[in-house]
Protein backbone atom coordinates (compact mmCIF):
# COMPACT_ATOMS: atom_id res chain seq x y z
CA UNK A 1 0.00 0.00 0.00
CA UNK A 2 2.82 2.48 1.03
CA UNK A 3 4.07 1.85 -2.33
CA UNK A 4 1.26 2.48 -3.96
CA UNK A 5 0.94 5.94 -2.03
CA UNK A 6 4.96 6.66 -2.83
CA UNK A 7 5.57 6.73 0.68
CA UNK A 8 9.18 5.62 0.75
CA UNK A 9 9.46 7.03 5.08
CA UNK A 10 8.15 5.04 8.07
CA UNK A 11 5.06 5.87 9.50
CA UNK A 12 5.97 7.98 12.80
CA UNK A 13 5.18 6.03 15.54
CA UNK A 14 2.09 6.39 18.13
CA UNK A 15 2.16 7.03 21.85
CA UNK A 16 1.96 3.98 24.46
CA UNK A 17 -1.53 2.67 25.50
CA UNK A 18 0.26 2.03 28.78
CA UNK A 19 0.14 4.50 31.09
CA UNK A 20 3.52 3.84 32.97
CA UNK A 21 5.58 3.79 29.86
CA UNK A 22 7.98 6.60 28.86
CA UNK A 23 5.61 7.55 25.88
CA UNK A 24 2.72 6.83 27.24
CA UNK A 25 0.18 8.63 25.66
CA UNK A 26 -1.09 12.18 26.92
CA UNK A 27 -3.58 11.83 29.79
CA UNK A 28 -3.10 15.06 31.14
CA UNK A 29 -5.92 17.71 30.21
CA UNK A 30 -3.18 20.42 30.23
CA UNK A 31 -1.03 19.27 27.74
CA UNK A 32 -3.33 19.47 25.24
CA UNK A 33 -2.75 21.53 22.50
CA UNK A 34 -4.73 23.98 20.93
CA UNK A 35 -6.34 22.83 17.44
CA UNK A 36 -8.53 24.35 14.43
CA UNK A 37 -11.12 21.80 13.42
CA UNK A 38 -12.21 21.40 9.91
CA UNK A 39 -15.71 23.65 9.54
CA UNK A 40 -18.68 21.43 10.18
CA UNK A 41 -20.80 24.37 8.22
CA UNK A 42 -18.65 25.43 5.61
CA UNK A 43 -18.86 24.34 2.16
CA UNK A 44 -15.53 23.20 1.28
CA UNK A 45 -15.04 26.57 -1.11
CA UNK A 46 -15.54 28.09 2.38
CA UNK A 47 -19.18 29.23 1.72
CA UNK A 48 -21.36 28.70 4.59
CA UNK A 49 -24.37 26.03 4.57
CA UNK A 50 -27.43 28.12 6.32
CA UNK A 51 -30.55 25.94 4.91
CA UNK A 52 -31.15 21.91 5.34
CA UNK A 53 -31.14 21.94 1.81
CA UNK A 54 -27.41 23.07 1.65
CA UNK A 55 -26.94 20.90 4.56
CA UNK A 56 -27.55 18.13 2.16
CA UNK A 57 -25.08 18.92 -0.37
CA UNK A 58 -22.63 19.75 2.41
CA UNK A 59 -23.05 16.34 3.66
CA UNK A 60 -22.32 14.75 0.05
CA UNK A 61 -18.87 16.70 0.16
CA UNK A 62 -18.28 15.11 3.42
CA UNK A 63 -19.05 11.88 2.92
CA UNK A 64 -16.79 11.75 -0.30
CA UNK A 65 -13.88 13.25 2.66
CA UNK A 66 -14.70 10.04 4.88
CA UNK A 67 -14.67 7.37 1.88
CA UNK A 68 -11.16 8.94 0.57
CA UNK A 69 -9.38 9.71 3.20
CA UNK A 70 -10.18 7.43 6.10
CA UNK A 71 -12.90 4.86 5.89
CA UNK A 72 -12.15 4.27 1.98
CA UNK A 73 -14.98 3.23 -0.69
CA UNK A 74 -17.04 0.01 -0.92
CA UNK A 75 -16.97 -1.03 -4.67
CA UNK A 76 -18.84 -1.14 -7.38
CA UNK A 77 -18.94 -4.52 -7.39
CA UNK A 78 -19.83 -5.48 -4.14
CA UNK A 79 -21.82 -8.39 -4.27
CA UNK A 80 -25.33 -9.64 -2.95
CA UNK A 81 -26.31 -11.47 0.22
CA UNK A 82 -28.81 -14.06 0.32
CA UNK A 83 -29.97 -14.52 4.13
CA UNK A 84 -30.93 -18.15 5.70
CA UNK A 85 -32.90 -19.08 8.30
CA UNK A 86 -30.85 -21.65 9.75
CA UNK A 87 -32.36 -22.18 13.37
CA UNK A 88 -35.29 -20.42 14.63
CA UNK A 89 -36.56 -21.81 18.09
CA UNK A 90 -38.64 -20.36 21.46
CA UNK A 91 -35.94 -20.34 24.45
CA UNK A 92 -34.99 -17.57 26.82
CA UNK A 93 -32.79 -14.72 27.76
CA UNK A 94 -32.41 -14.39 31.76
CA UNK A 95 -36.23 -15.02 32.81
CA UNK A 96 -38.13 -13.62 29.38
CA UNK A 97 -39.04 -15.74 26.28
CA UNK A 98 -37.97 -15.27 23.57
CA UNK A 99 -37.97 -16.57 19.67
CA UNK A 100 -34.55 -16.69 18.66
CA UNK A 101 -33.72 -17.11 14.88
CA UNK A 102 -30.17 -17.69 13.51
CA UNK A 103 -29.28 -16.32 10.33
CA UNK A 104 -26.61 -16.78 7.83
CA UNK A 105 -25.78 -14.29 4.99
CA UNK A 106 -24.68 -16.08 2.03
CA UNK A 107 -22.35 -13.68 -0.37
CA UNK A 108 -22.67 -14.21 -3.90
CA UNK A 109 -19.09 -15.46 -4.84
CA UNK A 110 -19.80 -16.75 -8.46
CA UNK A 111 -17.11 -13.67 -9.08
CA UNK A 112 -14.31 -15.50 -7.22
CA UNK A 113 -15.36 -18.77 -5.66
CA UNK A 114 -11.81 -19.52 -3.74
CA UNK A 115 -13.11 -16.78 -1.30
CA UNK A 116 -16.73 -17.43 0.57
CA UNK A 117 -18.64 -15.30 3.19
CA UNK A 118 -21.10 -15.71 5.31
CA UNK A 119 -22.11 -13.47 7.64
CA UNK A 120 -23.17 -14.50 11.27
CA UNK A 121 -26.60 -12.93 12.47
CA UNK A 122 -28.89 -13.75 15.13
CA UNK A 123 -32.40 -11.98 15.86
CA UNK A 124 -34.24 -12.22 19.31
CA UNK A 125 -37.96 -11.03 19.21
CA UNK A 126 -39.94 -10.96 22.77
CA UNK A 127 -41.98 -14.06 22.36
CA UNK A 128 -45.19 -13.16 23.47
CA UNK A 129 -44.98 -10.03 20.99
CA UNK A 130 -48.15 -8.95 18.89
CA UNK A 131 -46.92 -6.63 16.38
CA UNK A 132 -43.55 -6.12 14.52
CA UNK A 133 -40.70 -4.75 17.18
CA UNK A 134 -37.92 -1.96 17.45
CA UNK A 135 -34.34 -3.79 17.09
CA UNK A 136 -31.28 -3.35 18.37
CA UNK A 137 -28.23 -4.00 16.21
CA UNK A 138 -24.93 -4.93 18.17
CA UNK A 139 -21.10 -5.93 16.42
CA UNK A 140 -20.56 -8.81 18.76
CA UNK A 141 -20.25 -11.94 19.55
CA UNK A 142 -22.93 -14.82 19.16
CA UNK A 143 -21.99 -18.34 21.39
CA UNK A 144 -22.47 -21.58 19.75
CA UNK A 145 -25.59 -22.90 19.44
CA UNK A 146 -23.90 -26.50 19.72
CA UNK A 147 -21.18 -26.15 22.06
CA UNK A 148 -21.11 -25.41 26.24
CA UNK A 149 -22.67 -21.60 26.22
CA UNK A 150 -19.30 -19.54 26.31
CA UNK A 151 -19.59 -16.65 29.01
CA UNK A 152 -20.00 -13.46 27.33
CA UNK A 153 -16.44 -11.00 27.54
CA UNK A 154 -16.65 -9.03 30.38
CA UNK A 155 -16.71 -5.78 28.66
CA UNK A 156 -19.84 -6.40 27.22
CA UNK A 157 -21.75 -7.46 31.23
CA UNK A 158 -21.99 -5.21 33.60
CA UNK A 159 -22.48 -5.42 37.12
CA UNK A 160 -24.68 -8.87 39.16
CA UNK A 161 -26.90 -6.36 40.04
CA UNK A 162 -28.64 -5.01 36.71
CA UNK A 163 -29.78 -7.65 34.18
CA UNK A 164 -27.66 -7.54 31.05
CA UNK A 165 -28.87 -5.84 27.71
CA UNK A 166 -30.60 -8.99 26.16
CA UNK A 167 -33.02 -8.87 29.25
CA UNK A 168 -33.26 -5.21 29.35
CA UNK A 169 -34.01 -5.20 25.61
CA UNK A 170 -36.47 -7.82 25.82
CA UNK A 171 -38.25 -7.02 29.19
CA UNK A 172 -38.75 -3.67 27.34
CA UNK A 173 -40.38 -5.43 24.58
CA UNK A 174 -38.04 -4.34 22.12
CA UNK A 175 -35.83 -7.17 19.97
CA UNK A 176 -31.74 -7.45 19.72
CA UNK A 177 -30.06 -9.05 16.81
CA UNK A 178 -25.82 -9.59 16.74
CA UNK A 179 -23.87 -9.66 14.15
CA UNK A 180 -20.57 -11.11 14.14
CA UNK A 181 -18.29 -8.91 12.30
CA UNK A 182 -15.49 -11.63 12.26
CA UNK A 183 -17.64 -12.81 9.91
CA UNK A 184 -17.40 -10.55 7.32
CA UNK A 185 -14.26 -8.80 7.12
CA UNK A 186 -11.11 -10.40 9.60
CA UNK A 187 -10.12 -7.97 12.55
CA UNK A 188 -6.52 -8.30 10.89
CA UNK A 189 -4.24 -6.26 8.00
CA UNK A 190 -3.44 -10.47 7.21
CA UNK A 191 -6.87 -10.86 6.58
CA UNK A 192 -7.08 -8.41 4.09
CA UNK A 193 -7.03 -10.44 0.83
CA UNK A 194 -9.87 -12.28 2.52
CA UNK A 195 -13.22 -12.10 3.69
CA UNK A 196 -15.46 -9.29 2.07
CA UNK A 197 -12.88 -6.84 0.80
CA UNK A 198 -10.74 -9.63 -0.78
CA UNK A 199 -13.74 -11.49 -2.47
CA UNK A 200 -14.45 -7.80 -4.36
CA UNK A 201 -10.99 -7.52 -5.29
CA UNK A 202 -10.66 -11.46 -6.08
CA UNK A 203 -8.00 -12.03 -3.61
CA UNK A 204 -5.77 -9.53 -4.77
CA UNK A 205 -4.26 -6.10 -2.77
CA UNK A 206 -6.59 -2.68 -2.29
CA UNK A 207 -6.60 0.03 -3.99
CA UNK A 208 -5.43 3.00 -1.64
CA UNK A 209 -9.69 4.72 -1.23
CA UNK A 210 -10.82 0.53 -1.34
CA UNK A 211 -12.75 -0.17 2.01
CA UNK A 212 -11.20 -0.94 5.48
CA UNK A 213 -12.57 -3.26 8.36
CA UNK A 214 -14.79 -0.58 9.53
CA UNK A 215 -16.61 -0.21 6.59
CA UNK A 216 -16.84 -3.82 5.63
CA UNK A 217 -18.44 -4.28 9.09
CA UNK A 218 -20.85 -1.33 8.43
CA UNK A 219 -21.45 -3.37 5.43
CA UNK A 220 -22.30 -6.32 6.37
CA UNK A 221 -24.72 -4.27 9.24
CA UNK A 222 -26.26 -2.85 6.31
CA UNK A 223 -26.80 -6.32 4.39
CA UNK A 224 -28.76 -7.34 7.84
CA UNK A 225 -31.16 -4.40 7.48
CA UNK A 226 -32.25 -5.42 4.13
CA UNK A 227 -33.12 -9.14 5.62
CA UNK A 228 -34.67 -7.05 8.65
CA UNK A 229 -36.94 -5.02 6.35
CA UNK A 230 -38.28 -8.28 4.86
CA UNK A 231 -39.16 -10.05 8.63
CA UNK A 232 -42.22 -9.06 9.55
CA UNK A 233 -41.45 -9.76 13.55
CA UNK A 234 -39.36 -6.45 12.84
CA UNK A 235 -39.83 -2.78 12.44
CA UNK A 236 -37.51 -1.88 10.15
CA UNK A 237 -38.53 1.62 10.99
CA UNK A 238 -36.84 1.14 14.20
CA UNK A 239 -33.51 -0.27 14.44
CA UNK A 240 -30.71 0.85 16.25
CA UNK A 241 -27.81 -0.07 16.25
CA UNK A 242 -24.74 -0.31 19.08
CA UNK A 243 -21.25 -1.39 19.52
CA UNK A 244 -18.20 -1.34 21.92
CA UNK A 245 -14.78 0.26 21.38
CA UNK A 246 -13.91 -1.33 17.56
CA UNK A 247 -17.19 -2.28 17.40
CA UNK A 248 -18.24 1.42 18.45
CA UNK A 249 -16.03 2.72 15.31
CA UNK A 250 -17.93 0.28 13.26
CA UNK A 251 -21.80 1.13 15.00
CA UNK A 252 -20.58 5.27 14.15
CA UNK A 253 -19.49 4.34 10.69
CA UNK A 254 -22.45 2.38 9.89
CA UNK A 255 -25.21 5.02 11.07
CA UNK A 256 -23.26 7.53 9.05
CA UNK A 257 -23.20 5.95 5.86
CA UNK A 258 -27.24 3.91 5.97
CA UNK A 259 -29.38 6.31 6.21
CA UNK A 260 -32.23 3.51 7.49
CA UNK A 261 -30.05 3.68 11.13
CA UNK A 262 -32.92 5.59 12.98
CA UNK A 263 -30.39 5.26 16.48
CA UNK A 264 -27.23 4.80 18.05
CA UNK A 265 -25.76 3.65 21.06
CA UNK A 266 -22.10 4.16 20.62
CA UNK A 267 -19.65 2.79 23.28
CA UNK A 268 -16.33 4.29 23.77
CA UNK A 269 -15.58 3.86 20.28
CA UNK A 270 -12.00 6.50 20.98
CA UNK A 271 -10.24 7.25 17.76
CA UNK A 272 -11.27 6.59 14.62
CA UNK A 273 -14.56 6.73 16.08
CA UNK A 274 -16.81 10.04 17.69
CA UNK A 275 -13.97 11.47 18.54
CA UNK A 276 -11.48 14.89 17.95
CA UNK A 277 -8.49 13.05 16.21
CA UNK A 278 -6.85 16.10 16.35
CA UNK A 279 -6.63 16.09 20.12
CA UNK A 280 -3.50 14.67 21.40
CA UNK A 281 -4.89 13.04 23.90
CA UNK A 282 -5.01 9.33 24.53
CA UNK A 283 -5.14 7.42 21.06
CA UNK A 284 -3.67 8.93 18.41
CA UNK A 285 -3.93 8.79 14.57
CA UNK A 286 -0.08 7.33 14.54
CA UNK A 287 -1.79 3.92 16.52
CA UNK A 288 -4.60 4.02 13.85
CA UNK A 289 -2.31 3.86 11.13
CA UNK A 290 -0.05 1.06 13.04
CA UNK A 291 0.14 -2.66 11.96
CA UNK A 292 -2.19 -3.68 14.70
CA UNK A 293 -5.18 -1.04 13.36
CA UNK A 294 -4.37 0.45 9.74
CA UNK A 295 -6.85 -2.24 8.75
CA UNK A 296 -9.61 -0.56 10.04
CA UNK A 297 -9.16 2.18 7.33
CA UNK A 298 -8.73 2.67 3.28
CA UNK A 299 -4.78 2.89 2.38
CA UNK A 300 -4.63 6.62 2.09
CA UNK A 301 -4.97 7.02 6.08
CA UNK A 302 -1.91 5.85 6.02
CA UNK A 303 -0.69 9.30 4.66
CA UNK A 304 -1.69 10.78 7.70
CA UNK A 305 1.43 8.97 9.82
CA UNK A 306 4.05 9.56 7.58
CA UNK A 307 3.88 12.08 4.94
CA UNK A 308 1.16 14.30 6.49
CA UNK A 309 0.03 14.93 9.92
CA UNK A 310 -3.13 14.91 11.17
CA UNK A 311 -4.08 18.75 11.14
CA UNK A 312 -4.04 17.55 7.07
CA UNK A 313 -7.02 15.35 8.01
CA UNK A 314 -10.13 17.07 6.06
CA UNK A 315 -12.25 15.76 8.56
CA UNK A 316 -12.43 14.99 12.02
CA UNK A 317 -14.56 13.31 14.61
CA UNK A 318 -17.55 15.78 14.74
CA UNK A 319 -18.41 15.45 11.09
CA UNK A 320 -18.81 11.66 11.20
CA UNK A 321 -21.29 12.48 14.68
CA UNK A 322 -22.96 15.23 12.29
CA UNK A 323 -23.48 12.55 9.16
CA UNK A 324 -25.83 10.97 11.49
CA UNK A 325 -28.10 14.26 12.10
CA UNK A 326 -30.87 14.42 12.29
CA UNK A 327 -30.98 11.09 13.67
CA UNK A 328 -31.02 10.53 17.09
CA UNK A 329 -27.51 9.54 18.76
CA UNK A 330 -25.82 8.43 22.25
CA UNK A 331 -22.40 9.05 22.82
CA UNK A 332 -21.24 6.13 25.79
CA UNK A 333 -18.26 6.47 27.63
CA UNK A 334 -16.67 4.69 30.64
CA UNK A 335 -14.86 6.22 33.93
CA UNK A 336 -11.50 7.19 33.55
CA UNK A 337 -10.79 5.46 36.75
CA UNK A 338 -11.74 2.30 35.57
CA UNK A 339 -11.68 2.75 31.68
CA UNK A 340 -8.40 4.50 31.35
CA UNK A 341 -8.03 7.94 28.90
CA UNK A 342 -7.13 5.67 25.47
CA UNK A 343 -10.59 6.18 24.30
CA UNK A 344 -10.61 9.86 25.48
CA UNK A 345 -13.92 10.67 26.52
CA UNK A 346 -13.67 14.69 27.02
CA UNK A 347 -12.72 14.05 22.89
CA UNK A 348 -16.31 12.27 22.09
CA UNK A 349 -17.99 14.80 23.87
CA UNK A 350 -16.33 17.56 21.71
CA UNK A 351 -17.06 15.94 18.63
CA UNK A 352 -20.57 15.95 19.86
CA UNK A 353 -20.60 19.44 20.52
CA UNK A 354 -19.20 20.34 17.26
CA UNK A 355 -21.94 18.25 15.49
CA UNK A 356 -24.42 20.06 17.57
CA UNK A 357 -24.84 22.96 15.20
CA UNK A 358 -25.82 20.64 12.42
CA UNK A 359 -28.35 19.23 14.42
CA UNK A 360 -29.73 22.82 15.54
CA UNK A 361 -29.77 23.75 11.92
CA UNK A 362 -32.12 20.92 10.89
CA UNK A 363 -34.35 21.96 13.82
CA UNK A 364 -33.57 19.10 16.24
CA UNK A 365 -32.95 19.85 20.44
CA UNK A 366 -29.25 18.60 19.77
CA UNK A 367 -26.72 18.84 23.15
CA UNK A 368 -27.75 20.51 25.87
CA UNK A 369 -24.67 21.78 27.14
CA UNK A 370 -20.92 22.37 25.38
CA UNK A 371 -19.75 22.16 29.39
CA UNK A 372 -18.28 18.61 30.55
CA UNK A 373 -20.63 16.91 32.92
CA UNK A 374 -19.89 15.43 35.86
CA UNK A 375 -19.44 11.45 35.70
CA UNK A 376 -22.48 9.69 35.75
CA UNK A 377 -24.82 12.90 34.60
CA UNK A 378 -27.24 11.34 32.12
CA UNK A 379 -27.55 14.49 29.19
CA UNK A 380 -30.95 12.54 27.27
CA UNK A 381 -32.86 15.72 26.78
CA UNK A 382 -31.69 16.31 23.03
CA UNK A 383 -31.16 14.02 20.48
CA UNK A 384 -27.44 13.65 21.38
CA UNK A 385 -27.27 12.21 24.14
CA UNK A 386 -24.20 11.72 26.17
CA UNK A 387 -23.47 9.44 29.89
CA UNK A 388 -20.22 9.01 31.07
CA UNK A 389 -20.78 5.69 32.97
CA UNK A 390 -18.81 4.81 36.34
CA UNK A 391 -17.35 1.45 34.77
CA UNK A 392 -15.02 0.48 32.26
CA UNK A 393 -14.71 -0.36 29.10
CA UNK A 394 -18.60 -1.21 28.41
CA UNK A 395 -21.27 -0.04 27.20
CA UNK A 396 -23.31 -2.17 29.90
CA UNK A 397 -23.44 0.16 32.40
CA UNK A 398 -25.75 2.58 30.14
CA UNK A 399 -27.80 0.45 28.62
CA UNK A 400 -30.43 1.28 30.91
CA UNK A 401 -30.03 5.08 30.07
CA UNK A 402 -29.85 4.31 26.90
CA UNK A 403 -33.01 2.82 26.64
CA UNK A 404 -34.97 5.35 29.08
CA UNK A 405 -33.40 7.70 26.59
CA UNK A 406 -34.56 5.89 23.12
CA UNK A 407 -38.12 5.24 24.66
CA UNK A 408 -38.69 8.74 23.85
CA UNK A 409 -38.25 8.02 20.03
CA UNK A 410 -39.73 4.15 20.23
CA UNK A 411 -42.92 4.29 22.23
C1 LIG B 1 -7.38 -0.93 21.14
C2 LIG B 1 -7.45 0.15 20.11
C3 LIG B 1 -8.73 0.98 20.23
C4 LIG B 1 -9.92 0.07 20.26
C5 LIG B 1 -9.74 -0.96 21.34
C6 LIG B 1 -10.86 -2.00 21.42
O1 LIG B 1 -7.21 -0.36 22.40
O2 LIG B 1 -6.31 0.97 20.21
O3 LIG B 1 -8.82 1.86 19.15
O4 LIG B 1 -11.07 0.81 20.42
O5 LIG B 1 -8.54 -1.70 21.12
O6 LIG B 1 -11.47 -2.32 20.41
O7 LIG B 1 -11.09 -2.51 22.51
Amino acid sequence: MKSQLNITIPNRPGPSGNPSDENAANSDESKVKPYTLPEVLNFEDGKPVSSARQWNKRREEIVELFKREMYGRIPQNAPGVEWKLISEKDTITGKYPITEKRLVGVVDNSAYPDISVEIELLLAIPANATESVPVVLEFGFITSPFGPPRPEPNSFLFSRHEPNWKSQLISKGWGYAIIVPSSIQADNGAGLRQGIIGLTNKGEYRKPDDWGSLRAWAWGASRAIDYFEKDEDVDAGRIAIEGLSRYGKAAIVAMAFDERISLGFIGSSGAGGAKILRRNFGEQVENLAGSGEYHWFCGNFLKYASILETSDLPVDGHQLVALCAPRPVFISAGSPHEEGNWIDARGMFVAAANANPVYVLLGKKGFETTEFPHLGTPMIEGDLAWRQHAGGHSTGPNWSTWIAWASKYWD
